[in-house]
């Protein structure tokens, strides 16, 4: 049973500020949960509230916070925090706007994760056993983040993550020691090139470089530096955000401008030239009819997540599955603000037979939540930013405390891919 709940307001990985909340329960259990926050954000999104004016450049939370501690603690006191689903009910009615602007997503998700995570407490089971029960059986695939373009870099590279994927790793552990040596060997790399090492929001480098084609080939030298094999041992994948590149119905890239179908035969070529095995927002967030397109085209070749497209939302994940315009969905608990509708969102993405990929936002904290949902879940991939930076790291470390703790759980590897 619910004893207190209170918010405060502290700093994220880019020292904004955001959400914490302590909830503790009746048995004596005490458990926190920090709110992520996104920068590259969907604009079907749920709302942060933030409190504008002068303070923090107007990135305040004070409004977010006396929303819990005046209007969301009274209701929720009494209840139990194991019933997600009535606690995320309430949150819901307290707002009662469709994109949580009320409220905010902000304070409603610091209080659902703080159910979450004290409901495992109290039980004495670790979160991802709390949430997946039995049926939680894989670790999964990490998808690092380690060279950035787009609107995250100052550079002429219009994608903006490239993301080091070692599936052909046999454990959790192992995959993370492949991608920790591609990373220093990419540094290093770098280095060697006179290119900046200087890491962004989500660890990985941005340095100045001419074309995407040239952070791939960099990608591929530095993969085989560290000794290891492109294809084999570690693909690819990429976030191209490609919302941020739709102005006035044309992609902007290379300083051409392209059709939706310019670019479904762009990813063509980049898939036919290097180990791509998954592209996230290949195309804006309302282009569903390019969106259908693409998935015609590439969709039994490789991966493609939308991230801006659904939003974690599942009236927008239902419309996709139904017009069938992609075949995985990126999970992000803040863009749709409550736990239940995040664990709807993964069940109605599995059951197409979908991959669900739990992710990070650009702004993060010491949090671990996603760590164990991915777990719970049965997620195959999880995505949290590169081997370094502790925010990012925070969850690897977590994955592999999880993996020695409990050797009944299989990476995920190449089954992460199949189609
Ligand atoms: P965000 O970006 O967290 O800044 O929104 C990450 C992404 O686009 O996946
Ligand atoms: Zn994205």
């Amino acid at each position: 049973t619910i004893r207190s709940v209170q918010a405060f307001e502290i700093l994220d990985s880019r020292g904004n500020p955001t959400l914490t909340v302590r909830m503790t329960l009746e048995d004596g259990t005490e458990a926190f949960a920090s709110v992520p926050s996104g920068a590259s954000t969907g604009i079907h999104e749920a709302v942060e509230l933030r409190d504008g004016g002068a303070r923090f450049q107007g990135k305040g939370v004070q409004t977010a916070v006396r929303h819990v501690n005046e209007i969301i603690a009274p209701q929720v006191v009494g209840m139990s925090a194991g019933d997600q689903a009535d606690v995320d009910h309430v949150l819901q009615s307290l707002d009662g706007t469709m994109q949580k602007s009320r409220l905010g997503s902000n304070a409603l998700l610091g209080v659902s994760m703080a159910a979450l995570r004290a409901a495992a407490v109290s039980r004495r089971v670790p979160l991802y056993r709390y949430i997946g029960g039995a049926q939680a059986t894989t670790l999964p695939v990490p998808l690092l983040n380690v060279l950035n373009g787009g609107a995250h870099a100052d550079n002429n590279v219009d994608i903006q993550e490239f993301m080091i994927v070692p599936a052909g790793a046999g454990t959790f552990s192992e995959a993370m020691r492949m991608a920790s040596e591609t990373y220093h060997a990419l540094k290093a790399l770098l280095k060697s090139q006179g290119l900046r090492t200087a890491v962004g929001d989500e660890g990985g480098f941005a340095p100045d470089l001419r074309s995407d084609t040239e952070a791939l080939d960099l990608l591929l030298k530095a993969i085989q530096t560290a000794g290891l094999e492109a294809g084999k041992d570690i693909v690819l994948a990429l976030d191209v955000a490609a919302s941020e590149l739709y102005r006035e119905g044309t992609y902007h890239v290379g300083g051409e401008s392209k059709t939706a179908k310019d670019m479904v035969e762009w990813y063509r070529t980049l898939v036919e030239a290097y180990p791509i095995v998954s592209i996230e927002d290949g195309l804006a967030e309302d282009d569903w009819a390019g969106w259908s397109d693409l998935r015609q085209q590439l969709g039994d070749r490789i991966q493609l997540v939308g991230d801006d497209l659904f939003v974690t939302n599942p009236t927008r994940i239902v419309r996709g599955i139904e017009e069938n315009v992609a075949n995985a969905v990126l999970i992000k608990l803040n863009q749709i603000g409550t736990v239940s509708e995040t664990l709807e969102a993964i069940h109605r993405t599995h059951r197409a037979g979908w991959q669900a990929i739990v992710s990070h936002r650009s702004g993060e904290t010491e949090d671990t939540t996603i760590a164990d949902l991915t777990v719970g879940v049965n997620g195959t991939q999880i995505k949290t930013g590169a081997p370094a930076r502790s925010e990012r790291v925070a969850k690897y470390n977590r994955l592999l405390l999880i993996e020695a703790d409990d050797p009944s759980l299989e990476y995920a590897g190449w089954e992460a891919f199949h189609r």
